[in-house]
């Protein structure tokens, strides 16, 4: 299989065995996740945020120099020539003649697929509006492969809270839809997953539970993905403000899960989970955020064409 100068815009471009394949190299390349390597020697990335990040841009930052590669970049537009007037496509331009991938997170949805048409070298989507963010959904499946006891097909993933606005989610459902998992999606009615997914998903004969009530999917689940509610994408804070709050995990909310439950948050929380559940035997979203480094080192060295 060859990535090599392949762009990652969304997980509906993957099939099943190029996502285990990218899966793969990163089980072989996590023990490098910490130790470090060679791997992109020489190798300039660019990291150009649009948006506020934490985990998503400083994981490629060490996945980068974790294979001794380094980066340029930008984490907000104000401190871009945006502020000047300069187009997404300028920039694109510019930056493809300095670096070679560019990882890109902007508030446009499109906007990563429009940079790939311009741009010579590979792009990544870090993130576009409400749109995708396929590395997340690496890293989550990269988690379920290595957290639960059963192969992705056979779990019962309950993804609940801003489905409508959730780039995580909308990314996750596309690849799941690929496994054949059993999927439930918890929201607010107003925040449902957008009906071309579930219409999408419908085609391919998937098993789809909809509903508000989180405890209808929790007993059944293995997997608890849980995500915050996207206020930046509110376009009235007061619709936010009716749905803000909606489902938090307690540990009493907890009772009655199956024991080998985990629960995953892309992260950023607000107070979706308690911290008390952190030291819970099902908490695992922290380990999530490690496994960013192992999956964006193996999609950075087979863009880059490197052999592992
Ligand atoms: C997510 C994002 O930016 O879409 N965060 C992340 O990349 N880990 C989720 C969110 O912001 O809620």
């Amino acid at each position: 299989m060859n990535f090599t100068r392949k762009h990652i815009i969304s997980t509906k471009d993957f099939s099943r065995d190029e996502l285990d394949f990218i899966l793969n190299r990163a089980e072989r390349l996590e023990p490098n996740a910490r130790s470090g390597s060679r791997l992109l020697d020489g190798r300039i990335v660019a990291t150009l945020f649009y948006e506020p990040s934490t985990r998503t841009r400083l994981s490629f930052d060490t996945a980068v120099k974790r294979m001794g590669g380094t980066t340029v970049g930008f984490d907000s537009a104000s401190s871009s020539s945006t502020v000047k007037g300069e187009t997404l496509a300028d920039t694109i331009r510019i930056i493809e003649s300095y670096a070679d991938a560019i990882v890109l997170r902007h508030s446009k949805e499109g906007a990563a697929r429009m940079a790939s048409e311009i741009s010579r070298v590979p792009v990544i989507n870090a993130g576009d509006g409400a749109g995708h963010h396929p590395t997340q959904t690496l890293l989550d499946l990269y988690t379920m492969r290595k957290e639960c006891k059963k192969p992705i097909s056979d779990l019962n993933v309950a993804i609940v809270g801003d489905l409508k606005y959730g780039r995580t989610v909308h990314s996750l459902a596309y690849a799941l839809s690929l496994y054949d998992a059993q999927l439930s999606f918890v929201s607010p009615e107003g925040l449902k997953m957008p009906a071309s997914i579930i219409n999408y998903m419908k085609r391919k004969g998937i098993d789809i539970v909809e509903t508000s009530v989180l405890a209808d999917a929790l007993s059944k689940a293995d997997v608890l993905y849980m995500t915050r509610i996207q206020k930046e994408r509110f376009p009235d804070p007061a619709e936010y403000q009716k749905v803000a709050g909606s489902y938090s995990i307690t540990m009493k909310g907890l009772e009655g899960v199956k024991d080998d439950l985990i629960i995953m948050h892309p992260l950023p929380r607000v107070d979706e989970i308690a911290p008390e559940v952190d030291a819970s035997k099902h908490a695992r979203y922290f380990q999530q955020s490690f496994y960013g480094v192992p999956v964006r080192m193996a999609v950075l060295s087979l863009l880059m064409g490197v052999e592992v």
